[in-house]
């Protein structure tokens, strides 16, 4: 049995994860149309990842015997001003969600509930690798440059990306 406010906190976190997949698909759709397609591939796996997350969630609130409710979704932008400032904002995003996440495992202790503390630590860690992910697409954006063969090729190797990494 979840509490009311864990279950509430639970979903809300499940929102934030279905809008991440929302942004990323944006995202994804984006570089599509400025020919990019490897980045855009990077940016569809990454919106998969965020869909599993969610439903990590979903069956986590129903195995503790919860009701899932599914808020509304933020709309997400539908032009960016480059990849840079793609993956800008990537790593902004996922740093509100690791603060999103922290602050319901700290809910989870004040509230004595081990078992949500054990399912978040999943999250915890996965945000390390969430930032780390979005920091080095960052930083090799920058490296490259907005256009020319070295994107190109950046382009390429990101569209190498394979699910779950
Ligand atoms: Fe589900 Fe990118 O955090």
């Amino acid at each position: 049995m979840l509490s009311p406010s864990i279950e509430s906190a639970i979903n809300l976190q499940l929102k934030h994860e279905i809008e991440s997949a929302y942004l990323y698909l944006a995202m994804s759709a984006y570089c599509e149309s400025v020919n990019l397609p490897g980045i855009a591939t990077w940016l569809r796996i990454q919106w998969q990842e965020e869909l599993s997350h969610g439903m990590k969630l979903f069956r986590y609130v129903n195995d503790r015997r919860g009701r899932v409710t599914l808020e509304t979704v933020e709309k997400p932008p539908k032009d960016y001003a480059s990849p840079i400032a793609v993956f800008t904002l990537v790593l902004e995003h996922e740093r509100k969600v690791t603060a999103a996440i922290n602050n319901l495992y700290d809910l989870a202790i004040r509230e004595n509930d081990h078992a949500t503390q054990i399912e978040l630590q999943w999250f915890v860690q996965e945000q390390v690798e969430e930032e780390k992910n979005a920091d080095e697409v960052l930083h090799m954006l920058r490296m490259v440059g907005e256009s020319g063969l070295s994107l190109l090729m950046l382009d390429r190797q990101l569209g190498q990306r394979a699910a779950g990494k």
